[in-house]
This record gives structure tokens, sequence and C-alpha cells, in this order.
């Protein structure tokens, strides 16, 4: 039995095969149609969700499962009156697999106690628990990412990412950037994490993501100019993300965020420095016009609803291969 609470858990072999099933699930559906019908999936999601959740849920009837939602209101664990190990004990004697979303606004702004929740949950399952994002880790748009990447550039060594810190009106959480640094760097992309001053990813995420680099032969590079850090880029990651010094405290965060608000959005004129067909990627939802401008996300660079559409072939792929007997 595997959980899947971050890529870096996984093997590069099995994430392999789980990015061979996704092409397969996208190019060949009716192959696998109905194919877990004895199956069923538990869903949380402490916080709102239009992709995850809907994906996911398509995703599990088009392989003929039972799915069911929880919300915020819907369980006791989430009012806190019974624990995450009977809740876990409980619902894993009903279902074949659970996935939670939870991050900051859910719990505490306490940087990874929503994981330390998510890993609490998996302690005490008997059922393969699906992260469907947390405060430090975001695996399926991670698998997402990486995928999608080498559909549109056939490999990943060798070609230049930057994932480019973007202002945002309200702090986010690290989830994203810290899963796309980890994946990237385990592709072997020649990485370029580009933020201002204030706005460093953890230390432990950045020295896994140092020794990704090294095992699997890329290079990770750190830019606080983002015009000169999108210079020759095949990939534009863009993502917003708060100031690890300042979590939990929205005023002192925006105190930080603020100068960087005219420079750090997105303009499609930063596209020019890249290489000709490079591509503008955002696991959505963006704010258009603060984080990126219109004519970047819906120039000819961005491939955002292709990035997106790749949600349901990748969560398709991971329960197959978590739950198929
Ligand atoms: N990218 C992503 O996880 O989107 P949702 O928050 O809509 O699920």
């Amino acid at each position: 039995m595997k959980d899947f609470i971050t890529t870096q858990d996984w093997s590069k072999e099995d994430l392999d095969s789980l990015l061979e099933l996704t092409k397969d699930m996208k190019q060949n559906p009716k192959k696998y149609q109905n194919k877990l019908s004895d199956k069923s999936l538990c869903m949380f999601f402490y916080n709102p969700s239009t992709r995850t959740r809907n994906s996911t849920q398509v995703a599990a009837y088009q392989l003929g499962m039972l799915s069911v939602l929880n919300g915020i209101k819907d369980s006791w664990m989430g009012y806190q009156s019974e624990s995450i190990k009977d809740t876990s004990i409980v619902l894993s004697n009903y279902y074949n697999a659970i996935g939670i979303r939870i991050f900051p606004n859910a719990v505490n702004w306490k940087y990874k106690e929503a994981n330390r929740i998510v890993r609490e949950f998996a302690k005490w399952s008997k059922v393969p628990i699906i992260n469907f994002e947390d405060d430090q880790f975001h695996p399926l748009q991670a698998l997402t990412d990486i995928y999608t990447i080498k559909e549109k550039k056939k490999q990943t060594e060798n070609k230049k990412i930057t994932i480019s810190w973007a202002y945002h009106p309200k702090p986010l959480p690290l989830s994203v950037p810290n899963s796309t640094l980890l994946i990237t760097t385990r592709y072997g992309m020649d990485v370029t994490l580009a933020h201002p001053k204030g706005f460093e990813l953890d230390n432990e995420i950045i020295a896994q993501a140092q020794k990704n680099s090294q095992e699997f032969g890329g290079a990770l590079n750190f830019s606080n100019d983002i015009r000169e850090s999108y210079e020759n880029a095949d990939v534009i990651y863009v993502k917003s993300w708060g100031a690890r010094s300042a979590y939990g405290d929205a005023r002192k965060e925006k105190s930080l965020r603020m100068p960087y608000r005219d420079n750090w959005m997105i303009k499609s004129e930063y596209l020019d420095n890249t290489n000709k067909n490079s591509i503008f990627m955002h696991c959505l939802p963006i704010r258009r016009n603060l984080v990126a401008d219109d004519e970047t996300v819906d120039g000819s660079h961005s491939i955002v609803y292709d990035q997106a559409e790749n949600r349901l072939y990748t969560i398709k792929a991971l329960l197959y291969n978590l739950l198929n007997d």
C-alpha cells in the first residue's frame, strides 16, 4: 500500500510508470472504463477547489468508482471533535482510498501543520492517502506539471525552467512552488528559482532540490531579478507564495509583498526574453491582471488550459495505479 503525499516519497521509476500510465489514460480512455467499479474513494476538501475536486470526481466516475465528497462541515473531524486517528481508522474500513485537501485557512497558519495532519491520517489509515494539497506539497499538481512539460517539450533534460514568484493580493501557501521545484529537479531540468528577497523557500526543500539536481543531472540557480531570470527559458512557471518570515501574519506579510506589486506582475513583454517556443504555465486559479496580465494568460506561449486538462489524466492514472488489483 502506498500513500501519495509528496512525489519525493515515490521512486523515480514509480513516477515514470505513473507518467506512462497517464499518457495511455489520455490516449485510450475506453481501455480503462469502469476498471475500478468495485472501488470507492472518500474525499475531504477543507479548502475550496475547482480543478482537484472536479477532475478527481470525473476520473473516479470514468473508472466506475464511487466517490463521496466531504466538506468542512460534513464530518466530525472538521469540527475537531473527533480525532484524526478515529476518523482515519473508521473511514479506511469503508473505502479503498482517501484524499484530503487541507491548507492554511482550514488550519492555523503554522507551516507544515496541515502536512502533519495528512501524515497523521496516513499513519492510521489501512488504505492509501492521497494528498489533494496541504501546506507543504501538492503532488498531483507536480505530477501534472512534469507530464505537461514532457508532452509539450518531449524531454525534460537540458530544458530550462524558471519558477517565478509573482505578486498576489493575499499570502498563498508554499505547496506548489515546493512541489514544482522538487519534481523539476528530479527530472533533470535546468531550474532557476526567481523571487524577490525575503520570499525564499524553506532550507529543507532547497537542500532536497539540490540533491535531486546532483542525482539527476540538472542545475539549480537562484535569482532576484525577474527579467534576467526569464532569459532563454523554455518553460516559465508562475506561482505566487507568501513570505515565510511573516507566515500567519497577514499584515506584516503584505508589507513585505507590496513593494513588488508592479515589477513582479507578469507582463507579456517579459516573455520576449524567453526562447521562441517557450511555454507559460500556471496551476490556476490565477488572478488576471494582478498576477499576470491578460496578454500573458491568453497569449501564444500560454498552455494553462492544457495543463489544467491534464489534471484529469494524472489523477486517473494515480487511482488506477493505487487500486487496480
Ligand atoms: N491547481 C489546483 O489545485 O486548482 P484547484 O485549487 O482549483 O483545485
